[in-house]
């Protein structure tokens, strides 16, 4: 049985206070901060790389659980390693070389992780599952928080769930993007057992009582 897990959002956070922000993170007994990385070239948006990374590393021993939205990020593997990220996953859509930047990732220490924009059918992971520790269906495009959940993607989370029975495999299955009390529990159903949530934590100032309405919603 795998563990439910609730990855917090350091993209909806106070950039100027990343220390406190991650200590409130972690009062709220999360074990997950989900740390998003953006290019400003594979999604508009900008936010920071792997000495910021780094930084953070210091100051909390949550799982780093870092989403990759960057146009070749094995150019990055090393120094994700080097930052202390425990998962990296990187967009199929990123890399004209999927499965050899995965296995760099695993080569590296960290644990894999691919990640698939909304667009992107199911059928590119079959051949990466065997490799991977975990699969992120994002349910927004990515590139900023806030936006609404795509509940056409569910059937992808039921699909991949299905793929890892069928071969006898035990990754984690993630969902992102637009996940709040209202959405978290049909995608528990489908499938998903992390679930990154950004804007629904951070909206309130208390935080740890937004994440025990996630675990309620969970268990409705
Ligand atoms: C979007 C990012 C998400 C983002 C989610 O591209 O990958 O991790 O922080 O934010 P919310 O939960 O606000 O949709
Ligand atoms: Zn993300």
């Amino acid at each position: 049985m795998t563990t439910l897990k609730i990855a917090p959002s350091i993209l909806a956070a106070d950039y100027a206070n990343f220390a406190s922000e991650l200590a409130r993170i972690e009062e709220t007994g999360a074990k997950y901060v989900h740390i998003d990385i953006m290019d400003g070239q594979f999604v508009p948006n900008i936010s920071f790389g792997a000495d910021v990374v780094a930084s953070m590393r210091k100051h909390s021993k949550l799982v780093f659980d870092c989403h990759l939205m960057v146009i070749n990020p094995e150019r990055y593997v090393d120094a994700f390693a080097q930052a202390g990220a425990d998962i990296m996953t990187i967009h199929t859509e990123s890399t004209l070389h999927i499965h050899g930047a995965l296995q760099k990732i695993k080569a590296a220490g960290m644990k894999a992780g691919v990640v698939i924009n909304p667009g992107t059918p199911v059928t590119v992971l079959e051949p990466l599952l065997s490799l991977i520790d975990q699969v992120l269906i994002m349910t927004v495009n990515p590139g900023f928080g806030g936006q609404a959940f795509i509940p056409e993607c569910l059937e992808k989370v039921a699909a991949v769930a299905k793929m890892r029975d069928v071969k006898g495999l035990s990754f984690d299955i993630e969902v992102d993007g637009g996940v709040d009390d209202t959405t978290i529990r049909a995608c528990y159903q489908a499938g998903a057992n992390v679930f990154v949530a950004g804007s629904y934590l951070f909206k309130a100032s208390d935080l740890a009582n937004q994440v025990k309405n996630l675990r309620t919603a969970l268990n409705a």
